[in-house]
């Protein structure tokens, strides 16, 4: 054991990346379902990974995707004489499509972030945490953890060099999401995609991501769900997902605004203009699954503007 310095202890809130339309671009942060991380500076060098519960996932600091994203938060910081000692609750399901690699990337460096004095920047704390990304799905993606660090509805306009947006949160949507407990890897969902798309596929796919963060901003919700569409890759994946077109059909007969594959699957998530709409949307989808003799979960949430948040 070394003595603790300073401590914190922090929620990590799920995310819904990709949104339909936006692949590896938009995503968004939820309220009601996230990690619970304890972080602690320590005088002794060196990352170590003390405690996880929840999940089984690797203690070892080179494993682990919060271990690697302090990792690469600490080199650039240059200071060898800190330490840093994680511990991890873990609340979202490895390979559930809502962020749970991000989770535990994003709440270690913010958390680690915020004990230093804030030396860095959201956007490059992005950076950092995008090295977990890396380590669980080969492909440092940021839509997961950007909304994660940012809250709300996140755009990455530019991996490179790396440009992240946060955009305007209307205050009524409610996200409906379910997680069939399947593990659908991102890894194995992504060798799904296809390398090349049409242009004419292209052409729809922008059309919508610009559609759905004008609806954003002005808050027209029957733009964002119009704008909730994707040609290119969920026709792909939502074979990998049990009853998707049936929980699509069920989400929008009560009134969603869009349905889509959540990240890489295989959870669903459908936007609602209202508590009350993502309610009956929940009950219906369950209604779907029930049917299936599959185990799920369900979650109702609003979105999260603030993204991680100290617990104490
Ligand atoms: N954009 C990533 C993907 C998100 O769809 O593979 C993974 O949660």
């Amino acid at each position: 054991m070394t003595d603790k310095m300073k401590s914190i202890k922090v929620f990590a809130p799920a995310t819904v990346a990709n949104l339909s339309c936006g692949f590896d671009v938009l995503g968004c942060c939820l309220d009601t379902v996230g990690d619970e991380m304890m972080i602690s500076i320590t005088p002794t060098p060196g990352i170590r990974i003390t405690k996880i519960e929840g999940a089984d996932l690797p203690l070892e600091t080179h494993k682990n995707v919060a271990g690697v994203a302090v990792e690469a938060l600490l080199d650039a910081y240059n200071n060898p004489t800190i330490g840093v000692d994680i511990e991890i609750y873990k609340k979202i399901k490895a390979g559930s499509g809502i962020g749970s690699s991000a989770a535990s990337s994003a709440g270690a460096v913010w958390a680690v972030n915020h004990l230093l004095g804030t030396p860095f920047s959201n956007q490059e704390l992005v950076a950092f945490a995008m090295e977990g990304e890396r380590l669980a799905s080969g492909n440092a993606h940021a839509d997961n953890v950007a909304p994660a660090l940012l809250g709300g509805f996140t755009l990455v306009r530019s991996y490179t060099p790396l440009d992240v947006i946060k955009l305007h949160t209307p205050q009524d949507l409610v996200m409906t999401v379910i997680h069939p407990q399947i593990e659908v890897k991102t890894s194995d969902s992504r060798s799904v995609i296809k390398e090349k798309v049409t242009l004419k596929e292209a052409i729809h796919q922008w059309g919508n991501v610009g559609g759905l963060i004008a609806g954003l901003y002005t808050e027209d919700y029957e733009l964002i769900g119009r704008s909730l569409e994707d040609v290119i890759i969920e026709p792909l994946r939502s074979i990998l997902i049990p009853e998707f077109e049936n929980v699509k059909k069920a989400a929008m007969s009560q009134g969603a605004l869009g349905c889509g594959i959540s990240g890489s699957g295989p959870s669903i998530f459908a936007l609602s203009k209202s508590m009350d709409t993502a309610t009956k949307v929940a009950t219906a989808i369950r209604e779907v699954y029930n049917s299936t003799g599959l185990d799920f979960d369900i979650h109702v949430s609003t979105i999260n503007n603030q993204g991680i948040k100290i617990i104490s």
